[in-house]
């Protein structure tokens, strides 16, 4: 039989998850179950790399991982568990630190974002080497391929990079793995300003929609997204707004974006939001209902993440001894 292309990816619980996180990654998780063999962590390690309530942390650990169940992943089927239950994660991460320049570490984008947010005594060194527990986290598991929003691929270029640049130091020792970005709704933009990515960090809770919000808030935030004074419904970079919506719609629908745009000749944009609004509200409901039924059963997700660990660090050892063999370590 011919072996399964892994998959890994995680997220972090830094707040309650957004419809970008759910668009651009969750639901593309969900699709891909079963031809694969997956490994899906909540990152508690990065979410650490700014100031963080350990309570919060505590309660949106769990949170993600049951919006992970309740959007449809299967423990059955994939590998549900918390990064910081598996040590080999801050070991290699670790090791690949010295194989990790400082030069390369700076020119990241996300980082130069984040660190822009933060009083410049803050900036902490957790969240300059961010991407390299990334690398760590993807390679332990020798993936082939990671799914993720657009905002993560030049992390997933310097993942390659540090593979294999490990490999031609060492001889082969991690799988290069390949992006896997969905090329329909790679990002999701914020409903406040549609040239920006939605994020849960924005300041403007307008911007983003969460996927625990109640559907009048759903309603309210559409009805009040940013669009244009067009007035006409075209899927153009010229109407970013609007190409935000009929994105939301196609995603959700899988009807094509040119068919939403036919649908709505002659139609305004009041119509549009509300059928936006109408198709994510749909779509959450049973989401929500779920999450709400895990969260009351802790038990259950206690399960799942004790055997998900136990699974995911017996793959990951295998990778960690040889990684330690080749730089010199002396096994014990
Ligand atoms: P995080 O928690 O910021 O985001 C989780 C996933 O959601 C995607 N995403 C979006 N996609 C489309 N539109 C948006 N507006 C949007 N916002 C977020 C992200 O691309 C991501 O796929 N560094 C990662 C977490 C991580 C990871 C990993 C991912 C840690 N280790 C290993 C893959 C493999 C992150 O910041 O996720």
């Amino acid at each position: 039989m011919e072996k399964k292309k892994v998959i890994f990816s995680g997220m972090q619980p830094s707040g309650s998850l957004t419809l970008g996180n759910y668009l651009g990654a969750l639901k593309n998780w969900v699709n891909l179950q079963g031809q694969y063999e997956s490994y899906y962590c909540v990152v508690d390690m990065h979410a650490i790399t700014v100031p963080k309530e350990p309570k919060h942390l505590r309660k949106n650990t769990l949170e993600v991982l049951a919006n992970y169940i309740a959007a449809g992943l299967d423990p059955e089927q994939v590998t549900l568990f918390i990064q910081s239950h598996v040590p080999a994660h801050a070991e290699l991460s670790w090791i690949l630190n010295c194989f990790s320049y400082y030069g390369e570490l700076s020119r990241m984008t996300q980082f130069k974002d984040k660190s822009r947010k933060q009083d410049s005594n803050a900036i902490t060194a957790g969240l300059f080497t961010y991407p390299v527990l990334m690398a760590a986290d993807i390679l332990l598991y020798q993936a082939d391929l990671v799914p993720v929003g657009e905002d993560q691929r030049q992390h997933l270029e310097i993942t390659r990079d540090i593979a294999q640049r490990f490999n031609n130091r060492f001889s082969e020792t991690f799988t290069v793995p390949e992006p896997f970005i969905s090329k329909d709704v790679a990002k999701v933009m914020s409903l406040q300003d549609p040239n920006s990515k939605m994020s849960k960090s924005d300041s403007n809770e307008n911007a983003y929609i969460l996927l625990m919000d109640k559907p009048e808030k759903i309603k309210r935030k559409f009805k009040r997204s940013v669009t244009d004074s067009i007035g006409v419904v075209n899927y153009t970079d010229d109407q970013p707004g609007i190409k935000n919506l009929i994105n939301i719609y196609s995603k959700i629908t899988n009807k094509k974006p040119e068919e939403i745009v036919t649908d709505y000749e002659g139609k305004g944009y009041a119509k549009l939001k509300e059928d936006v609004a109408e198709v994510v509200i749909a779509e959450l409901e049973p989401i929500q209902e779920k999450i709400d039924y895990l969260l009351k059963n802790k038990d259950y997700l206690e399960k799942i993440y004790i055997a998900g660990a136990q699974k995911a660090e017996a793959a990951a050892h295998k990778t960690l001894r040889k990684v330690k063999r080749k730089v010199g370590f002396i096994p014990r």
